[in-house]
């Protein structure tokens, strides 16, 4: 039987049950419950960065009810903003009424940039072009192994940018990098191809480095939710949200702070690079015009709501920071089999994230979503303990007086002081 990520109530379960269904879900073993709550080494952290003195936890958690490409998916989320985890899954739940996220993405391309300044450049051009087999070849032979699974450098293409007398020549190397991020590969090809461009031209090679604008490396994902489940209301109020958006840069900016609220918790629990991510994601919002909304939300004729995004994500499955133990168990729960897979079930992340946002914006507002959790904050800080702290933020919240002063009055009729 095919499994289900529509898991009721998970929210209300202790940490234990929900580790506990977790484990169902993705098939984990002893040794991956125990990475889980043991997280990161001391000794693991100190071979991945410098200088290491400790590691800054940050809280992940599981969205449930995703379904991409017909395939159920929970999700691990890391990420310091409460509200986030429980809005995609709860507009996850909402897609899946409409038949879930149906997602694609291109090869995944990465794009290498060599920097070349050169007296010639048009010149300079045309002899990098009659060379293009040869500088492909000199490139791929420095990752055998990445070739031999299909990957590697698979065209060049030539730029000249600039002005005058400071016009210089971009070589761009687009390379498959198969189920890796990509940059380590991209980035030692280029270096590996600057020597021969600077011989043929007799110019200088100053940058060798990879492109976060990954526009050979798209995803897509595409939702269509009934009228029935949200009513024609709903509906209109998130389409002026968009458009708004679409209108606005101020408003564009977050409106894609909020989908990238699902992309960039997905690849921080991947082990995968947030900043690369997120430097694709919003350079690409601005790539063919001013700056424009990842999403789009509109009617079809049924008047359904029809939900797309479509942004380079540049993530891997395999390779660096992915491979850290706690990362692993990431991919395992994910059980994404091909990093493009992982790809579409983030753009789908990012629409539900930007659906959730829209539908609460355009309607009662985001504060009461926080509001529950910011009362258990309010009521730990007034010092209640463990079997106080859920009656404590219950009626601050009751009261919408969520304050530290009364949340201490509260703790006290509670203790009878
Ligand atoms: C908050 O982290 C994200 C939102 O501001 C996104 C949005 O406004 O669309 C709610």
């Amino acid at each position: 039987m095919d499994k289900s990520s529509r898991i009721s109530g998970f929210y209300k379960l202790s940490v234990e049950e929900r580790i506990k269904k977790v484990r169902e879900f993705s098939d984990l073993g002893n040794d991956d419950i125990k990475t889980l709550k043991e997280g990161l080494s001391l000794e693991y952290a100190d071979r991945m960065i410098e200088n290491v003195i400790c590691k800054i936890s940050v809280p992940l958690g599981i969205a449930t009810n995703f379904q991409v490409n017909g395939k159920d998916y929970i999700i691990p989320m890391a990420t310091e903003e409460a509200s986030v985890v429980a809005a995609a899954s709860n507009a996850a739940r909402l897609v899946r009424e409409g038949g879930g996220f149906e997602a694609s993405s291109t090869e995944p391309v990465m794009i290498g940039q060599i920097q070349l300044v050169v007296d010639d450049p048009d010149d300079a051009q045309d002899i990098i072009l009659e060379n293009k087999k040869q500088i492909i070849g000199l490139a791929n032979e420095r990752d055998p192994t990445l070739v031999s699974l299909g990957g590697g450098v698979k065209d060049l293409k030539v730029r000249i940018v600039g002005s005058d007398d400071r016009r210089m020549v971009i070589i761009h190397l687009l390379v498959n990098v198969q189920d890796a991020m990509g940059a380590n590969a991209v980035n030692t090809m280029a270096e590996a191809a600057a020597p021969f461009i600077e011989e043929i031209t007799g110019g200088k090679v100053y940058l060798r480095i990879i492109s976060n604008l990954a526009t050979e490396r798209i995803a897509r994902a595409r939702c269509v939710i009934p009228q029935r489940v949200l009513g024609e209301d709903v509906i209109e109020g998130i389409v002026r949200a968009y458009e708004f958006a679409a209108v606005d840069i101020f408003r564009a900016s977050t409106h894609n702070k909020g989908v990238m609220n699902g992309i960039t918790a997905v690849t921080l629990a991947t082990g995968n690079d947030t900043r690369a991510v997120e430097a694709g994601a919003h350079t690409y919002a601005s790539f063919e015009s001013e700056y424009r909304p990842l999403t789009t939300w509109s009617k079809n004729k049924e008047g359904d709501l029809v939900g797309e995004i479509k942004l380079p994500l540049a993530v891997g499955t395999f390779g660096g920071a992915t491979m850290n133990p706690v990362a692993r168990v990431m991919h395992k729960i994910i059980g994404a089999k091909k990093a493009s897979e992982l790809s579409e079930v983030l753009a789908a992340v990012g629409l539900a994230q930007n659906l959730a946002a829209l539908k609460a914006l355009s309607s009662e507002g985001i504060q009461r979503g926080h509001m529950a959790l910011h009362a258990k904050n309010i009521a730990v800080m007034a010092g209640a303990g463990e079997n106080e702290v859920e009656k404590v933020a219950q009626k601050l919240v009751e009261e919408k007086n969520i304050r530290v002063d009364r949340a201490k009055e509260l703790l006290e009729e509670l203790r009878g002081e």
